[in-house]
């Protein structure tokens, strides 16, 4: 099982690996992988105090992804106890139980679904890149990359948009602070919670006032022939908020810092817009932002490594997508690569949710970007950082452009 034939034996240890907040991975991601694989396509670690493997190759990736009944999901935190794992539906459910929750949310999130909202889509990409087209500088990350999936993800929710600054402000407490700025977890937590209050009292207010949204429809539904609990309600919606305000925005921070150093890429999709789609595989591929973790769920011998119940498994998106087995020159951005394979969106049945309406959101704000602001660079002298805490991104991208005035 896992192409045990392949791992070094006895397989590399890191014991103090906790790439969450390691240095040379915030610094060097997402090509640190080649790096490390270039030991193992396999290693372990412990840096949490329990066994941590780290699984960089695209078929024990898959794999792992795909046998829920061994890798199980109810951790997806691999330096967290299990017992203070967050409860995130259905992600943090195994099937057969994943599935009557996924089952409730594939229409709202189908390809045909956001086939049909790529007009507001569209508009709303539209308007926010007007806002500062006639400045010649923006900020890439708080002006654009994050205000725009925020603000089509809050329509879908049904939650007002005047309000999406709370949001983001509680998914950087959340979601890019470190240990070293939050050594207790306690911003984490607080903001945690009041998230969940916020979520809680919207479950409440749609109950008593229904609109025309996610929420509400979520409020009538039912599994097992009864109506979704206030915490299921409440795991779901935390799920999707956390999935939908920060996954495209990290994308666009990699896709835009790569377009502003490669000016014949930005001509390329800018001459032959149809070439996008295949452009946003190769920017999904080569720039990953998922890092995503399992628990081991019965004693098995898996990729060479001894696994027992209770270890954890990483699995980070971007080394698979890197692994030189499966594709030629893996290690290169290839804008025109003529075939792709990438486990970006994750495998299984956890795959996720929302790639089709991330791939439109992503196509969408490249073409119109581009169409109106077809040469940028970064601004000189700009110092760039990044998160890769579960999803990566850039934490700052000033971007300058001549202007007609
Ligand atoms: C470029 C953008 C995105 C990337 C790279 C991405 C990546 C992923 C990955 C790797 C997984 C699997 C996680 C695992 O198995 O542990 C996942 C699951 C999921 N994603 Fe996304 N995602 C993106 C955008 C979105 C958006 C826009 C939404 C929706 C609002 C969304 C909602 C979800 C949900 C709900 C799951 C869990 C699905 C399940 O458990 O059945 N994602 N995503």
């Amino acid at each position: 099982m896992g192409k045990a034939s392949e791992a070094p034996n006895p397989v590399p240890q890191f014991p103090h690996l906790n790439h969450e907040n390691d240095a040379a991975m915030t610094r060097e991601y997402p090509a640190i992988w080649d790096t490390l694989r270039h030991e193992s396509n396999v290693f372990g670690g412990n840096a949490a105090g329990w066994k941590v493997w780290y699984l960089l190759g695209f078929d024990d990736q898959r794999e792992a992804f795909q046998k829920s009944d061994i890798f199980s999901s109810r951790v997806v935190s691999p330096f967290i106890e299990e017992k203070d794992q967050p409860s995130w539906i259905p992600l943090t459910l195994d099937p057969p139980e994943h599935q009557k929750y996924r089952r409730l949310l594939n229409p709202w999130f189908s390809e045909a679904t956001a086939k049909e909202i790529t007009p507001r889509v569209r508009e709303r990409c539209v308007e926010l890149i007007e806002s500062f087209r006639a400045a010649g500088r923006c900020n890439l990350v708080a002006d654009f990359a994050r205000l725009y999936p925020t603000h089509i993800f809050m329509k879908i929710m049904g939650l007002p948009v005047e309000e999406s600054g709370k949001f983001l402000g509680w998914i950087d407490e959340l979601m890019h602070t470190g240990d070293a700025a939050d050594p207790n977890r306690s911003l984490r937590l607080r903001a945690q919670q009041e998230i969940a209050q916020y979520l809680g009292e919207l479950i409440n207010l749609r109950r008593k006032d229904p609109r025309d949204d996610l929420v509400t429809y979520l409020t009538r539904a039912a599994v097992d022939d009864r109506l979704l609990t206030d915490m299921e309600l409440l795991a779901i919606s935390f799920l999707l908020y956390m999935a939908g305000l920060d996954t495209v925005a990290g994308m666009l921070t990699y896709i835009f810092r790569h377009l502003a150093e490669n000016p014949s890429h930005r001509a390329k999709l800018r001459q032959h817009p149809e070439s996008i789609p295949d452009a946003v595989e190769e920017f999904l591929r080569y720039y990953a932002i998922v890092t995503t973790a399992r628990v081991v769920a019965r004693d098995v011998d898996f990729a060479g490594c001894p696994m027992h119940a209770g270890d954890r498994v990483v699995l980070p998106t971007a080394a698979s997508g890197r692994d030189p087995r499966q594709l030629a020159e893996a290690g290169k951005f290839m804008i025109d690569r003529p075939q792709n394979r990438h486990l970006s969106f994750g495998a299984g049945p956890h795959r996720c949710l929302g790639s089709h309406l991330a791939r439109v959101e992503l196509a969408v704000a490249i073409e119109e970007w581009h169409r109106r602001i077809p040469d940028y660079r970064i601004e000189p002298g700009a110092k760039i950082t990044q998160h890769v805490a579960g999803v990566a991104g850039l934490d700052t991208l000033p971007l300058v452009w001549e202007t007609n005035r």
